[in-house]
C-alpha cells in the first residue's frame, strides 16, 4: 500500500475533518514498507533556517543508538545520571550542578516558568533567542527589552542601568542568536560578578562549542563561586543531535533542584546515549567545526563580493545586512528552494543564514547573487 506523504496527509486530514483521522495516521506511522523518512522532513528544501548540523549524526553516534535500542524500554534515570557525571567532570563541577533537559529549550522554559511566576521583571537585549522570555511572559513576567548597541552587541551597560529591586532575572545570550557575536570576556565576567547578588543572571551558551580560541567567557567559574548564575548548553549544534532533544543547565545546587522540578518531559534514553557517545567522538566534533568554518568563509566571500555588511560569527550561522525586507528575502529564497532564518525585529533588513553542507552553501550563494543581479 502506498504511504501518504506528510503534505498529502495534512491536505486529506483538513478536507476530511477530525473523525477519520485515525486511519491515515495509522498508515503513516506503521506503513508496510520502511518508514518514509523523506515525507517527514522538507527534503526538497535546502534547510538553512534552524542552525542545525547537516553532517550529523556521526557513525559512532548511530552505532551507540542502535546498540542501546533494547534499553529504550527502561526509564532514562541511569544514563541521565551518567551524562550529568560526565558533563560535571568536564566542567570541574559536581553532578548536582548539572540538569539534563529535553533540548536546552526545555531548560529555558522551565527557568522562564519559575521566574515568570514570580510576576516580576526579566531584562534582556533584543533581538535575541527569546524562548525563556516568551514563557516567562506567558506566566506573568514583565519583559524589559534593551536594544543592542550600535555594533549590534549585547548592551551590558544598558541592562545594568535598568536592574532594580523588581528584576528577577537578566538573560544574556553569548554568542547571541541572531547576531553570532560574543561579548568581551572580562566585561561579561565583571557584569555577572557585580550583578549576581542583585538578581539572577542567565547566560545561554548554546553556541559556545563553536568557539575554539582561548578566552571564551564561559561563566562556569562563577558557578564554582556559588553565584546566582545559570548557564544553558546543548547537544543540538556541533554535536548534531537537534532531533533527539538533549541539552543541559549548569547552576548552583539549590537552583538546579528548582529547575529540575520544573521540567516537563526531560530527555530520553536514546538521546542521552547518543549524547554520551558524541562526547567521545572527538573526530566528528573537529570535522563539524572545520566544515562549519569552511562554510562560513564561503558565505563571507559572497557577501564581500556583493558588498553586503555582515558580522563575523562565532556560531553556525551568519547575520548580514541584506538591505531588503526579510519577508521578501525569505520569499525570494524559498522560490529557489532555500529556507533561511525568520525575521528578527527590529532588524528587519538583516538576514540570518545557517551554515549547511558545502554544496548547500554554494546553492545559497548562487541564489543570493541571482537576487542581487
Ligand atoms: C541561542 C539558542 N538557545 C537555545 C536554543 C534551543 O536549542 P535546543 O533546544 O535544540 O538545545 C537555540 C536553538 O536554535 C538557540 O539558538
Amino acid at each position: 500500500m502506498k504511504t501518504l506523504n506528510r503534505r498529502n496527509w495534512l491536505k486529506l486530514a483538513s478536507i476530511a475533518g477530525a473523525a477519520p483521522l485515525l486511519k491515515p495516521l495509522d498508515n503513516f506511522i506503521y506503513p508496510n514498507s520502511p518508514i518514509d523518512i523523506d515525507s517527514m522532513v522538507d527534503v526538497d528544501y535546502v534547510r538553512l533556517n534552524y542552525n542545525e548540523n547537516p553532517f550529523a549524526p556521526s557513525k559512532k553516534v548511530k552505532e551507540a543508538i542502535i546498540n542501546s535500542f533494547d534499553i529504550s524500554a527502561r526509564y532514562p534515570g541511569k544514563p541521565i545520571n551518567e551524562l550529568e557525571r560526565k558533563i560535571a567532570a568536564r566542567e570541574g563541577l559536581d553532578p548536582k550542578n548539572i540538569v539534563v533537559t529535553g533540548g536546552s529549550r526545555e531548560g529555558l522554559k522551565a527557568t522562564g516558568l519559575i521566574f515568570g511566576l514570580e510576576g516580576r521583571e526579566i531584562i534582556t537585549c533584543v533581538p535575541t533567542y527569546y524562548a525563556l522570555m516568551s514563557y516567562a511572559d506567558h506566566f506573568g513576567a514583565y519583559i524589559n527589552k534593551v536594544p543592542l548597541t550600535k555594533n549590534l552587541e549585547y548592551d551590558l551597560d544598558g541592562i545594568d542601568a535598568r536592574i532594580s529591586s523588581n528584576t528577577s532575572m537578566v538573560f544574556i545570550c553569548n554568542p547571541n542568536n541572531p547576531t553570532g557575536n560574543v561579548l568581551d570576556p572580562e566585561k561579561l565576567k565583571s557584569f555577572c560578578e557585580s550583578n549576581a547578588h542583585r538578581t539572577m543572571v542567565f547566560v545561554d551558551e548554546v553556541y559556545s562549542d563553536y568557539i575554539t580560541t582561548d578566552g571564551y567567557p564561559t561563566m562556569t567559574s562563577l558557578i564554582k563561586k556559588d553565584l546566582n548564575v545559570i548557564i544553558s548548553r546543548t547537544f543540538s549544534k556541533v554535536y548534531g543531535l537537534a532531533g533527539l532533544r538533549v541539552g543541559y543547565i549548569i547552576a548552583r545546587e539549590d537552583i538546579a533542584i528548582r529547575i529540575r522540578e520544573g521540567l516537563q518531559a526531560g530527555s530520553n534514553v536514546l538521546a542521552v546515549v547518543a549524547a554520551l557517545a558524541s562526547l567521545e567522538d572527538e573526530e566528528f566534533f573537529r570535522y563539524s567545526l572545520n566544515k562549519n568554518n569552511e562554510a562560513k568563509e564561503l558565505i563571507y566571500h559572497t557577501l564581500d563580493e556583493l558588498g553586503l555588511e555582515y558580522i563575523r560569527s562565532h556560531t553556525n550561522f551568519v547575520f548580514f545586512h541584506s538591505g531588503k525586507n526579510i519577508n521578501d528575502m525569505i520569499r525570494e529564497m524559498k522560490k529557489r528552494n532555500i529556507l533561511i532564518g525568520r525575521p528578527f525585529p527590529p532588524l528587519l533588513d538583516w538576514c540570518r543564514v545557517s551554515t549547511g553542507t558545502i554544496d548547500e552553501v554554494e546553492k545559497f550563494n548562487r541564489a543570493l547573487k541571482a537576487i542581487y543581479s
